[in-house]
């Protein structure tokens, strides 16, 4: 799958440390930033990383900041964003199979990278149920688009 990921300084050392476990799972990675530990804004990195996904130009999102929140909200300003915070493995395999999530909010400072490892790897090869869970999506997305 192709991955478009973006963090703040909040989340650096824990994307640095997904960017080669992702691509050991057969992943291409498409790092959008940031560069360094320095402090930086995370609508700078999370907005650019979600219009990127919603253009088609991966197939979903990987954002990191301190706690996944404020890196999370500004996605989901963008239209066609589904992005979910998650802290554990089963928060990342509901969010595929039931939400239909398309990027993946990660904190940080909230977990360690042996667990963020398991919920990345879930999330990313985790489809996306349907069925009575498309009509719920359907309703959200209607909605995105007539705003
Ligand atoms: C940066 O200090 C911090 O506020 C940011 O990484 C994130 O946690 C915001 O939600």
């Amino acid at each position: 799958m192709k991955i478009a990921i973006a963090s703040d300084h909040g989340g650096y050392a824990l994307k640095q440390e997904l960017l080669p476990y992702l691509a050991s799972l057969g992943h291409t990675l498409v790092d959008m930033g940031c560069s360094g530990p320095e402090s930086v804004d995370y609508p700078d990195y999370g907005i650019p990383c979600a219009e990127a996904v919603a253009r088609g130009e991966a197939e979903a999102g990987l954002l990191i900041c301190g706690t996944g929140i404020g890196i999370s909200i500004a996605a989901n300003k963008v239209k066609g964003i589904r992005c979910a915070l998650c802290t554990d493995p089963v928060m990342a395999r509901l969010c595929r199979e039931h939400n239909d999530a398309n990027m993946l909010a990660l904190g940080g400072r909230i977990i360690g990278g042996e667990l963020a490892k398991d919920i990345a790897r879930v999330f990313f090869s985790t489809d996306f149920t349907g069925g009575r869970h498309q009509r719920r999506v359907d309703k959200i997305m209607d909605y995105d688009r007539n705003r």
